[in-house]
């Protein structure tokens, strides 16, 4: 059977100027954008339910389900709108397809379904980690490929190795815990708000590194990682005090924590780059907000001769920009034609 909107896709790959409009909805923001040619963003709206999560101490699927559908109408109205664009003026219509949570992404998958056959305009399906990949396209106009990727969210830890836009090597990943869910739960356990990465990155700046939490030592050879280790390590610790009723810094344990945690991604990133031949590291996902992150990864990049790019803050995290960015290369690669029964997949390979 012939594939749905073939040949308008075709067309697209050698097309001189591409207009994506972009629909992420795989967690808990709903997020809308406009994308030309990859790397101009013309509008990107967001709609967080972190306020409306945060009671809850985390993302509640069924909540942020519904919250997407009330939002999302108003989102791709106000993102055409604010980019000045008409509906019949888009070339085609991405979306976020996996990784994330099913009842979420279906969301913004049948709404993307609906445009793409009312518009007549190609469906595109788009991998979350690849949009957060090219949050460092909109954020760097001129970075290319190649490049080694640090992958830090709340779903994902991972070294890849990117030797073109579509051209991705998994070199290393974590075994048990996402690097982010590490931060989230070392923070719920010193009884901070959700999101906790941002929390602890804020705490951590007024504490003093002087408790041993280590990262495991058992994948040192590796390129993989593992955070649960000394997730549990912190939580131990909080509790020992909490059994005898005794205070403790809550700002040193946040400090210690990040200063074991992103010393192993610098160390893991550096000697990729080395294994690989690679002078450039792009970090990509929330966790790529990380101020300690940014400026020991910058550091160790500068002695080194290597380079260090961090996405602007605003697509760091969740976002539909990205998600445009992506699909412009995946057209330009002649990959990413979806059928109109695209289902949301919880998880995808990286
Ligand atoms: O990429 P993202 O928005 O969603 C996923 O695709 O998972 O990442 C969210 C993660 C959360 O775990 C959040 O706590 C973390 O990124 N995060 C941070 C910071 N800002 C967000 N972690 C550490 N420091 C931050 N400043
Ligand atoms: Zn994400």
């Amino acid at each position: 059977m012939k594939k749905y909107m073939l040949n308008e896709f075709n067309e697209l790959k050698n097309k001189e100027n591409l207009t994506i409009l972009a629909i992420e909805s795989s967690c808990d923001e709903t997020a809308v954008s406009v994308v030309r040619n990859g790397r101009e963003v013309l509008s990107n709206v967001v709609a967080s339910q972190i306020e409306i999560h945060r009671r809850f101490g985390g993302v509640v699927p069924e909540i942020a389900s519904r919250n997407h559908l009330m939002a999302i109408s108003n989102l791709y109205e106000q993102a055409l709108k604010s980019a000045g664009v008409k509906a019949e003026e888009l070339d085609a219509i991405a979306v976020t397809y996996g990784a994330g949570l099913v009842g979420a992404l279906l969301v913004g998958i049948n709404f993307a379904k609906g445009l793409s056959y009312a518009l007549k305009k190609p469906l595109i399906a788009i991998n979350h980690v690849h949009g957060h990949i090219a949050s460092n396209y909109i954020s760097h106009p001129d970075l290319k490929p190649p490049f080694l990727c640090l992958m830090v969210s709340g779903g994902h830890t991972a070294l890849l190795k990117i030797t073109d836009y579509n051209k991705f090597k998994l070199l290393g990943t974590t075994v048990d815990d996402a690097v982010g869910e590490a931060f989230d739960k070392v923070a719920r356990v010193l009884g901070l708000p959700y999101p906790g990465g941002p929390e602890i990155d804020k705490l951590a700046k007024e504490g003093k590194n002087n408790i041993k939490f280590t990262v495991s030592n058992s994948l040192h050879a590796t390129l993989n990682f593992s955070f649960s280790g000394i997730k549990t390590s912190v939580i131990n610790y909080v509790h020992k005090f909490d059994q005898k009723k005794e205070d403790f810094c809550k700002a040193d344990v946040a400090r210690s924590f990040e200063e074991a945690v992103t010393d192993e991604l610098v160390e893991k990133s550096i000697r990729a780059m080395r294994l690989t031949g690679m002078k450039k590291v792009v970090i990509a996902g929330g966790v790529g907000a990380n101020s300690m992150l940014k400026s020991k990864m910058s550091k160790k990049c500068k002695e080194k001769g290597f380079e260090a790019y961090f996405p602007v803050l605003k697509y760091c995290t969740d976002n539909a920009a990205m998600i445009g960015s992506a699909a412009y290369y995946y057209i330009r690669s002649g990959i990413g034609l979806a059928p109109l029964d695209l289902t949301a997949r919880p998880s995808i390979d990286l």
